[in-house]
């Protein structure tokens, strides 16, 4: 409904006030609780209020968001909880790293968003920087907002490049849900609605070298042969999926083999996630085109790139604006990225994923052992650790149970039973100890319930 001028200044003004960080009483918090429910609900998505089942199903699905800082979040009312869930893979850095965070802070002051027309200094910073933390010759780099939006542009250039219009994914795979990148989805749910997508898309299982060896040999013989093969290095939102050894040197290979791009979606994986600075690092290959998000940007900003080779990007040149965006490569998204790839490195951020992974992969093994009806596998590399329940409702049970007590996880997009912990990789011992006490406590009470 639209309201006069004074109404809307009135409550912009107030949001305002609070953004700035007026102290609020309880009576002030909870009311602003309801009217935030109410906006969502009329606004937003009244959906969204109770898909998040964790939440829901814990009976707290207003829990409002307020701060945080590392591995831990807080609620308006207070209430800190454990962040196992790291923002789906942006939170690598952890919350509000202040170094991060200084940079962004130290940008702003001089100068948020570019003009557009002069040359931007940290697009460039943050290229030479990646180019120096990628494997190979990548080095050439395009920056985006947004994950989806990296694939788009590895799309268009695997196309322009190749002159091939067909690609080949992965079943489980996930790339986003723009039309383009949706195209690319291995999972029904997502891309049924909207069949049929852009791209003429074909589904290898995951892990497979040799069903993709074949699939290449059928498309050669029709004169089908794919632009490029996508796939993530290691699934993250299906849930921590790792394939076998060997895996993606054979697809680079069969790639290298048919004159095919090699795709890598490091999006999740990319930044030390899963215990190397890229997937690909866990394999030595090097991949034709990489895709990176989510934390490139620090946990601090939105950013997203995909690099390619000299040669590869050659096909760039002649018009540079060929793809371009308004916002792509400003300078506070790029020197976040800056600040995350120092800290990345400075703090160790891959190794650290690497030891906790490994420790909390061997404790969740071991609470498998003891709670076999309840938790029926552990998988995943680094900290992108999935875990796996026998249905639905049970691995929403336990995500609620982990809610009510502190610690935030999620279900995967893929599916409710499949559980990710994802927290952030500077993640301490204790806090690791003290989610595992939580996790085996709320088994302990799904257990005794079957
Ligand atoms: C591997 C992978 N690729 C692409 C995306 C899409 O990224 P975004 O949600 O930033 O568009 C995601 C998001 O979860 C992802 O995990």
């Amino acid at each position: 409904m639209r309201l006069s001028n004074a109404e809307v200044l009135k409550l912009g003004g107030r949001y305002l006030e609070l953004i700035g960080g007026r102290p609020l009483s309880t009576q002030e918090k909870e009311s602003f609780i309801a009217e935030t429910v109410d906006s969502y609900e009329k606004h937003i998505n009244r959906g969204f209020l109770t898909y998040r089942k964790s939440v829901t199903e814990a009976g707290q699905f207003a829990a409002l968001e307020w701060s945080g800082e590392g591995a831990l979040l807080r609620d308006l009312l207070g209430r800190e909880y454990i962040d196992c869930l790291g923002g789906y893979g942006i939170f690598s850095a952890g919350i509000n790293h202040p170094r991060i965070l200084q940079a962004v802070r130290d940008q702003m002051g001089r100068m948020a968003l570019n003009s557009q027309e002069l040359l931007e200094p940290w697009r460039a910073g943050l290229a030479r920087l990646l180019a120096a933390v990628t494997p190979g010759d990548l080095g050439c780099c395009f920056f985006i907002n947004n994950g989806t939006d990296a694939i788009e542009g590895a799309i268009k250039l695997a196309r322009l490049y190749t002159g091939r219009n067909v690609f080949v994914s992965t079943l489980g795979g996930f790339h986003g849900k723009s039309m383009g990148s949706l195209s690319l989805m291995g999972k029904a749910s997502f891309r049924e609605p909207f069949e049929r997508g852009l791209q003429d898309v074909r589904f290898v299982p995951y892990g497979d070298a040799d069903a993709l060896d074949r699939e290449m040999a059928i498309l050669e013989a029709v004169g089908q042969l794919p632009a490029a093969v996508v796939l993530e290095p290691v699934q993250g939102e299906a849930g921590g999926v790792v394939p076998p050894d060997g895996y993606l040197a054979r697809v680079r290979e069969i790639c290298t083999h048919h004159g095919t791009l090699f795709i890598a979606d490091e999006i999740q994986t990319g930044m030390g996630r899963t215990g190397k600075l890229w997937g690909v690092d866990h394999a030595g290959v090097t991949p034709d085109i990489m895709c990176m998000g989510k934390s490139i940007g620090g946990g601090v900003m939105p950013l997203s790139a995909f690099v390619s080779t000299p040669k590869i990007w050659e096909v760039l040149v002649p018009n540079p604006i060929i793809h371009s965006t308004t916002f792509g490569g400003n300078p506070i998204a790029c020197v976040a990225g800056i600040a995350a790839i120092t800290v990345t490195l400075e703090e160790d951020l891959p190794g650290q994923a690497a030891s906790k992974g490994d420790y909390l992969l061997s404790e969740l093994r071991g609470l498998m052992r003891k709670y076999p009806g309840v938790l029926t596998d552990v998988h995943g590399k680094g900290l992108l650790i999935g875990m796996e329940f026998p249905t639905d409702p049970i691995g929403f049970k336990c995500a609620a149970g982990l809610f009510r007590r502190g610690v935030l996880v999620a279900g995967t997009y893929s599916k409710a039973r499949t559980i990710r912990i994802e927290p952030a990789l500077g993640i301490s011992m204790d806090l690791l100890k003290e989610m595992l006490n939580r996790l085996e406590d709320t088994l302990k009470e799904i257990a005794k319930e079957r």
